[in-house]
């Protein structure tokens, strides 16, 4: 049994949200995309370190391609007793390049053995495209063989997706990186509803809209990018996207409360109902990060002001999975609720 370490954090302490059929997930994760900025070992180091300190969620990838290490920390903590299989919640998806039946079927497999699980109790649809492009790509290259969003197709792989939960082999469908429409679309025909939604939330830029319809349709949403992405690669970065930690609102809160900014927007992301799932690979990050949504909440004010905050910004706009022929990077995403954009088989 390995001992707990002095800057660790009761996981119980960590508030959780309950999914529909009753199920509870923690209400803050460990992102694990290192991009091209931190290694594989660098971000397994963190998976360890934040198992040890109480993180009981963690968001993985296919495409992240460290799920094989991350495996290995998690066959490591379990033998280590740091935690047990029951107690952690392990989200996964399934990459653009492996939509369709089949694809969804190996797909599961490989994440499943990488990741040395035998369920997930998350699985998402990471883009609702097949397109795809190599690791890192320029932010101008395109997948000559893109296509729009065809709802049918879509629902072939959703389909796929159903008959993981029958196997047993993922308790949780999500989605990410859809839109109002798609989502009423999706699940006005899904015979396994998702239960989770993983898309971009921080306070610059808030969804309101679709963060209100997963709530209202009993679709728990898990913020990405929750602290803004300050370390995000060049290609992501647009002049003039806004730095939520150097909001004034946040900046203001943050001195009310002694914590770093980045810390009021993971508190403001609990208390507004999202799962954030912030990336650190430095310890006394993600402790802090951790910590943060177990105490000293924000006022209702410092909330209201947050969410003045939002301007809307759209810092991940996708666009190396854009078509030809598609105008911008707006196409992806159904614009003032337009479904214009999607294709027919
Ligand atoms: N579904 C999707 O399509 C999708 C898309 C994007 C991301 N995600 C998921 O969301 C996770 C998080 O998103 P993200 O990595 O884009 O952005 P993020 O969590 O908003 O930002 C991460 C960066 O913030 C800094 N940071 C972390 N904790 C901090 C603290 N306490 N104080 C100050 N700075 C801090 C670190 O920068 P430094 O390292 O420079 O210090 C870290 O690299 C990803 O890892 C991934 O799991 C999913």
């Amino acid at each position: 049994m390995s001992s707990t370490p002095d800057d660790a954090v009761d996981p119980a302490s960590v508030p959780a949200r309950t999914l529909t059929n009753g199920d509870a997930m923690p209400a803050v994760g460990l992102g694990t995309f290192g991009s091209d900025r931190y290694s594989t070992a660098q971000v397994a180091e963190a998976v360890r370190g934040g198992l040890e300190v109480g993180y009981r969620l963690v968001d993985c990838a296919a495409v992240y391609g460290n799920e094989a290490q991350i495996g290995q920390v998690f066959a490591d903590a379990f033998s280590d007793r740091v935690v047990e299989r029951d107690d952690l919640f392990v989200v996964s998806k399934l990459w653009n390049d492996s939509h369709g039946a089949e694809g969804v079927a190996s797909a599961v497999r490989k994440t499943l053995t990488d990741l040395g699980l035998n369920h997930l109790d998350g699985y998402f649809v990471h883009w609702p495209f097949p397109n795809h492009h190599p690791p890192a790509a320029d932010p101008d290259a395109r997948d000559p063989d893109a296509r729009p969003y065809v709802h049918e197709v879509f629902m072939e792989t959703w389909r796929a997706m159903e008959l993981l939960v029958d196997q047993g082999l993922v308790r949780h469908l999500g989605l990410s990186n859809v839109t109002v429409p798609k989502l009423e679309q999706i699940l006005a025909d899904a015979r396994v509803r998702p239960s989770l939604n993983e898309l971009e939330l921080h306070p610059c830029f808030q969804q309101p809209e679709l963060f209100d319809l997963c709530v209202a349709e009993g679709v728990q949403p898990i913020g990405y990018s929750p602290l803004g992405s300050p370390s995000r690669p060049e290609r992501d970065r647009t002049p003039g996207d806004h730095v939520d930690t150097e909001h004034p609102a946040v900046v203001a809160a943050a001195q009310a409360h002694g914590v770093h900014p980045a810390l009021v927007c993971l508190k403001w992301a609990v208390q507004r109902g999202q799962v954030p799932i912030p990336f650190a690979v430095k310890r006394s990050q993600y402790v802090s990060n951790l910590r943060a949504v177990t105490t000293d909440p924000l006022t209702d004010a410092e909330m209201t002001a947050l969410t003045q905050a939002d301007a809307g910004d759209r810092l991940i706009k996708g666009q190396v999975f854009l078509w030809p022929g598609a105008s911008s990077w707006e196409d992806l995403w159904d614009v003032d609720g337009s479904t214009a954009t999607w294709g027919t088989r």
